[in-house]
């Protein structure tokens, strides 16, 4: 079945093959409208322009730009609106894995198949493509605007407040109070060998992964014009799949292959990190994984006349995912 057979509100469920297919498609989507925003090759700052292009270029999951945009169609928002924030975000993401992987932090060589960009570039141009990246993230969201300019002048007001929301909120998730912050967190504790609570673990987790998260499903759902009670809904469900993605995240690292995962395994253990896995053990954190995601998606199945397939589809398919 067709996702525009499905329209919004319908409860047809697709099989997997299916979903599969639509998954493929979707990615495709994402790859299409992050290079439409990316910078051209070109002046004398080109080496930090080509740095930042072979690290979003590199490939990745595109999660957290399709998050958002099934999030704003959650709501019934206008998908032009929401693309330069899935571009942006996954610029956002980007310059955190440009720097997470550089030797003062988790110090990899590998990431999305290919050499790390520090490794690539060079460590001064890994930090310069990571700031240029943030930096770029901010003002591709400010493309939005361009578009806001063509809709009926009685739209036009409040698409730009939803605009002037959603970039507050991706602000707040990237920063730090929220990836920032997780990952300070992490490595602080991480340098000083600290043994974690249940509650500093849980901290770190919410932040350097689930804020990012967070933005995403908060975004888009804004720019569809989401109520504040939904908002508030959207962040704890957003939450809780971030909690179970850096979970699965530590599992795959003791489970998988540098070839599936097209970045090293192992990283945290030569790190000497402390993760769930540490703590809880593999089958305990397969079970939590899925005991979160669960309670996930019965949150999103409860939001009051809105429904997308494809949206938990996905979150059902991230419980399982492989790389
Ligand atoms: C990796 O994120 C960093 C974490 C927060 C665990 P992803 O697993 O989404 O990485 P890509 O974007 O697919 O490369
Ligand atoms: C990092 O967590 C999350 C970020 C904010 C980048 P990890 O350090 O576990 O991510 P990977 O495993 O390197 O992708
Ligand atoms: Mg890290
Ligand atoms: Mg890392
Ligand atoms: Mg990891």
């Amino acid at each position: 079945m067709k996702r525009a057979e499905m329209g919004r509100g319908t409860v047809n469920k697709w099989d997997q093959k299916e979903f599969k297919q639509e998954l493929c498609r979707c990615t495709e989507k994402m790859e299409t409208i992050i290079q439409a925003y990316l910078p051209k090759e070109e002046g004398f700052q080109r080496t930090v322009l080509e740095a930042m292009n072979y690290s979003v270029l590199a490939g990745g999951k595109r999660l957290r730009p399709m998050l958002l945009l099934e999030s704003c169609r959650l709501f019934g928002g206008d998908e032009r609106l929401a693309e330069p924030f899935m571009a942006a975000i996954e610029m956002i993401h980007t310059y955190s894995l440009v720097h997470d992987d550089l030797p003062a932090m988790d110090n990899d060589e590998f990431r999305r198949g290919k050499q790390t960009t520090h490794i690539r570039y060079g460590h001064a141009m890994g930090i310069l493509a990571g700031d240029a990246l943030l930096n770029y993230a901010f003002e591709t969201m400010t493309e939005a605007v361009e578009i806001a300019k063509h809709l009926p002048v009685e739209e036009y007001y409040t698409t730009l407040e939803r605009i002037l929301q959603a970039q507050r909120i991706l602000a707040r998730k990237s920063g730090i109070y929220g990836m920032v912050g997780g990952q300070t967190v992490d490595v602080e504790a991480t340098e000083k060998q600290e043994r974690l609570t249940q509650e500093k673990l849980d901290f770190i987790y919410r932040l350097k992964t689930g804020a990012l998260i967070e933005g995403a499903m908060m975004a888009g759902a804004v720019l569809a014009g989401a109520s504040p009670d939904e908002l508030v809904k959207m962040e704890g469900i957003a939450s809780k799949v971030g909690l179970a993605f850096q979970i699965q995240d530590d599992i795959l690292d003791v489970t998988s292959t540098v070839e599936v995962l097209g970045k090293p395994v192992f990283s945290d253990e030569r790190n000497q990190k402390t993760t769930y896995v540490t703590y809880r053990g593999v089958d305990e954190c397969r079970r939590l994984v899925e005991e979160i995601s669960g309670e996930a998606l019965k949150e999103l199945s409860a939001l009051d006349g809105h429904q997308n397939e494809f949206l938990r589809q996905l979150l059902i398919w991230l419980i399982s995912r492989e790389k």
